[in-house]
């Protein structure tokens, strides 16, 4: 198993949602993050003067996923979250050592 962890555009979340029902995985985390890349944010342009964000928000998904499904997620969110333009985000994976749903007790890829 691992968890794909992508940090993504606000208004990309819904395509990035779908395209990962669409490959049997329900089971997601979404948090409301504020981050920043390579750019450190932005610089706005305003009549009093320049002012500089730091840390602009973004949607972090969290989902864990089967190996093998591993290069077909990455390629769906990839397409799905791209505009093309700096600041479409970042995918991170992760290796995850056991799952256990807690209602059942069920381990591993059975529980996630
Ligand atoms: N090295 C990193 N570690 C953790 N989070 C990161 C890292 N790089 C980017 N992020 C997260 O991803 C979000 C989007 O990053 P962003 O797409 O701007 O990356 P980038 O490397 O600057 O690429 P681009 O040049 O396309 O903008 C950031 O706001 C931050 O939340
Ligand atoms: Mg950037």
């Amino acid at each position: 198993m691992k968890k794909i962890e992508a940090i993504i555009r606000e208004e990309k979340l819904e395509a990035v949602r779908k395209v990962l029902e669409d490959m049997g995985y329900h089971g997601m985390t979404i948090t409301e993050v504020s981050g920043r890349g390579k750019q450190g944010g932005v610089t706005l342009q305003w009549r009093a003067g320049d002012y500089h964000v730091d840390f602009l928000p973004k949607i972090k998904i969290e989902v864990v996923i089967l190996d093998d499904d591993v290069p077909a997620a990455l390629n769906a969110i990839t397409s799905c979250a791209r505009s093309g333009e700096p600041g479409d985000g970042k995918i991170f994976v992760i290796p995850i050592d056991n799952a256990i749903r807690v209602r059942t007790g069920e381990e591993g890829i059975n529980a996630i």
